[in-house]
């Protein structure tokens, strides 16, 4: 099936009459509510009616969601898939019903034509960014660095790991000595933080951690500061999202840097959608949302206050 014939049936019909289901991941981190908020927001405020879908971090709540959406004839679909791989069938299923599928911020690893464009960063330079943000800080020095990994399957737990890896590339005295997951979420961040510390002796040796969301940071923050340590001075702290609490905690000097992911996927995907119903216009593949690294120097709490009431 090619995207034109996916597409072809809801061609040319005005925005307010469409109806979009949305396969939500969860809620496992601040980045991810302030999402599902914006998405509400923005389908309001377009006269799009939205069918909201809570998968619980399951990959098979999400393909029953995808279903019943199909089975009730929406005229598009929003999936922000939980992992990458699996989702073939259940795309073919929306494609034979000429459903356009829009992704939000993660990828799959299916065929291009099962869906319409997918709207998100680039995971792997996001990864490069806070890699050569601590390439930059540490200089000749020796350092350990321990990973918070995100969800195991994801595509952004395996594309921030390979561009962090990417960055680290000729940079030996930098050596990464513990990398597992937190699940994108503070209580992760902060049980297996807690179990790095222990693991190293107490952490007197560990000079940095790369957390591959804010939520999991900020949990190890926690972690650090409970094992008499001094996060953002004794541990350097740099991961990605840029929510309003990481901003907080680098104007604390707990922080050090962070790589933004705009949690507004659905201002793009909606646009994307307005202009196919309007004339058939299709959109590129990829819609790609900006990687922009904030650090201390970068006002805080003037971060802190644009993002506050975005629903994080
Ligand atoms: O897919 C994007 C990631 O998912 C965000 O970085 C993280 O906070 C969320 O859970």
């Amino acid at each position: 099936l090619t995207t034109a014939t996916l597409i072809a049936g809801t061609a040319g019909m005005a925005a307010a009459q469409q109806t979009v289901g949305f396969s939500q991941i969860g809620s496992e981190s601040g980045w991810r509510a302030a999402e599902t908020t914006l998405t509400r927001q923005q389908a309001e405020e377009r006269g799009i009616n939205l069918q909201f879908s809570d998968a619980q971090q399951r990959q098979e709540n999400q393909i029953a969601a995808i279903r019943s959406f199909v089975a009730q004839g929406v005229d598009a679909i929003l999936l922000a898939p939980v992992v990458a791989t699996g989702w073939d069938s259940v795309l073919e299923e929306a494609a034979e019903a000429e459903i356009p599928v829009i992704l939000l911020d993660r990828r799959v690893d299916s065929a291009e034509d099962l869906y319409m464009t997918a709207v998100g960063s680039d995971l792997v330079h996001e990864g490069e960014v806070a890699g050569d943000w601590l390439v930059g800080e540490v200089g000749d020095e020796e350092c350990r660095v321990v990973e918070l990994e995100g969800t195991t399957g994801s595509s952004p737990a395996i594309d921030r790991a390979t561009g962090f890896r990417n960055a680290l590339e000729g940079h030996d005295n930098i050596e990464i000595v513990r990398s597992q997951t937190g699940d994108f979420t503070r209580s992760g961040g902060k049980e297996v933080m807690e179990s790095f510390l222990q693991a190293e002796g107490g952490g007197q040796d560990i000079c940095a951690l790369y957390a591959h969301n804010d939520d999991m940071a900020l949990g190890a923050i926690q972690a650090i500061n409970e094992a008499g340590l001094n996060p953002g001075e004794d541990i350097l702290i740099v991961s990605i999202d840029a929510v309003p609490d990481i901003f907080q905690a680098m104007a604390d000097g707990d922080a050090n840097a962070t790589v933004e992911l705009t949690p507004n996927m659905a201002g793009p995907a909606f646009d994307a959608l307005e202009a196919y119903w309007a004339d058939g216009t299709e959109p590129e593949k990829f819609i790609q949302t900006d990687s922009t690294l904030y650090t201390q120097s970068d006002d805080p709490m003037a971060e802190y206050e644009a993002r506050k009431d975005l629903g994080y």
